[in-house]
């Protein structure tokens, strides 16, 4: 209910009701918000101030109009600070969401050329080929393929990469991870990965690749990932010099 004692305006107080009920879930993404008309008979309010919040929700992304179809919610994007060298695991985590993790394929074979130039290996060097589902609340976020030396990160199974890789590098191998360089381009999801990340065949991905060191300068892993491009975007803060 909104109150009208309230120094808040009464669009203010609707539009801040409506998040509520976005936050809580109980009205999800592809929901139909309920006409101007129930809105405004149900908060007993003018169909102008419920068009007001409505309209501003519109413009903050919460909310998308259809022609002739009516309002609906939006499926509000996961945001990403580029800056900073973090782990899948620790970015859901410092969104309040739950991390997941589905081992997609498991493989250690001698490295190939452009493998080996990568991570600086020598001829024959074992890796790992790691393919991985990362989840967010159990919703598929990206999938990730990453090659990484046996010799430099012994002992990885299937059951390590249920949860975190670089918890297990930086806590059971003590390792240190130092820098990684990273790079940020559209792609078009392909056939196989279009199924595990549940999106329509031809939608975009934003594919990160990210080539990490160890402290000491030695190439630790290469990664490639496609994330949803409809469910996460990257932040970059930049200053003027
Ligand atoms: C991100 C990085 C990868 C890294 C992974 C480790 O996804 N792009 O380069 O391998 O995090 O994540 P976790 O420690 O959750 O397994």
């Amino acid at each position: 209910m909104v109150d009208k004692n309230s120094p808040l305006p009464l669009y203010y107080q609707l539009e801040e009701q409506i998040k509520k009920t976005i936050e809580t879930e109980e009205l999800q993404p592809g929901d139909a918000l309920p006409s101007e008309r129930e809105l405004s008979e149900s908060y007993q309010i003018s169909r102008m101030t419920v068009r007001q919040a409505i309209t501003n929700l519109v413009n903050k992304g919460y909310l998308f109009r259809e022609k002739g179809k009516g309002t609906f919610v939006s499926s509000q994007k996961f945001e990403q600070n580029l800056q900073g060298l973090t782990s899948f695991t620790e970015d859901m985590k410092a969104r309040n969401l739950v991390p997941g993790s589905k081992l997609l394929h498991f493989e250690i074979y001698p490295a190939d050329k452009d493998i080996r130039a990568t991570l600086s290996l020598k001829d024959e060097e074992l890796i790992y080929k790691i393919k991985r589902l990362r989840l967010a609340n159990n919703e598929p976020i990206a999938v990730e393929t990453s090659y990484l030396p046996v010799s430099l990160v012994p002992g990885l199974t299937p059951d390590i990469l249920a949860s975190s890789l670089y918890t297990y590098i930086e806590n059971e191998l003590e390792l240190t991870i130092g820098h990684a360089s990273q790079t940020v381009e559209a792609a078009i999801v392909d056939a196989e990965d279009q199924q595990h990340l549940h999106i329509n065949k031809g939608v975009p991905v934003l594919l990160i690749q990210r080539e990490t060191f160890l402290e000491n300068g030695t190439p630790l892993e290469l990664v490639r990932s496609s994330y949803r491009a409809d469910r996460y975007k990257f932040k970059i803060d930049i200053e003027r010099k």
